[in-house]
């Protein structure tokens, strides 16, 4: 979700209207994945990265974090979603860990649609953690396998992503889900998450159904299989 700063400035906005905006924005894409029958929404909205930007923006994204978990899970609850989080919980308060954990056993049985928020997660953090839990069981060498490897990621028990969107316009991964997606088509655009909406998020899908997924085979097994 990249684009809230920009958004804002345009605006001559503080950066935290962006973020602000940004938070309505998800809830409409929410909705958007639930009406068109989609299972599994994972959105990156504070990577292990993002502690670098200035105290005072970190302080606000704390709060607006806080205040959408005790203001959405609810509603989010209602709606049969599921809630989870990933990432390096240990990273946030004490408040925001509770909240968190109350969501997930409030929304464990939800099955329209899995909605999980990545916040001070790191693709690569969670490759070396899914490393630490096998070795922490006893794993050797020959233990650890791709599956083995697959089974203890953050996501372990999600489908692969089958597409990946990033707005602002940068062309980067930025150490999101990097394990899960070597094989997820990835679909950029220039709109800024504030402006991203059903419209934009259509365009997305559409240009996913365009391509033809051959998972290393060639065009005519594919064509042939299907
Ligand atoms: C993304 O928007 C939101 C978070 C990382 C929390 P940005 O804050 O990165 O917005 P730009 O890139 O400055 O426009
Ligand atoms: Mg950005």
């Amino acid at each position: 979700m990249d684009g809230n700063g920009r958004w804002a400035k345009r605006r001559l906005l503080p950066r935290v209207a962006g973020h602000r905006k940004g938070v309505e924005a998800l809830r409409g894409v929410i909705r958007g994945c639930g009406e068109r029958g989609i299972t599994h929404l994972t959105v990156f909205a504070f990577s292990s990265e993002n502690w670098r930007r200035p105290q005072e923006e970190v302080t606000l994204l704390m709060e607006l974090f806080m205040r959408a978990l005790e203001s959405e899970v609810a509603k989010l609850h209602e709606n049969h979603i599921r809630f989870r989080v990933i990432g390096d919980l240990s990273g946030f308060s004490e408040r925001i860990q509770t909240l968190i954990r109350d969501a997930e056993t409030l929304t464990r049985h939800n099955t329209r649609l899995t909605f999980t928020v990545a916040a001070n997660y790191g693709g690569r953090w969670d490759v070396v953690q899914a490393v630490k839990q096998l070795l922490a069981q006893g794993a050797t060498a020959a233990d650890i396998t791709e599956a083995a490897l697959a089974r203890h990621l953050s996501l372990a028990d999600e489908p692969e992503p089958d597409l990946f969107i990033r707005t602002g316009g940068e062309q980067r991964i930025s150490n999101f889900l990097m394990w899960q997606l070597a094989y997820t088509e990835l679909y950029f655009t220039d709109a800024l998450w504030p402006d991203f909406d059903a419209k934009t998020l259509d365009a997305a899908i559409a240009s996913y159904r365009s391509r033809e997924r051959r998972f290393g085979r060639t065009s005519e097994q594919v064509q042939t299989a299907s």
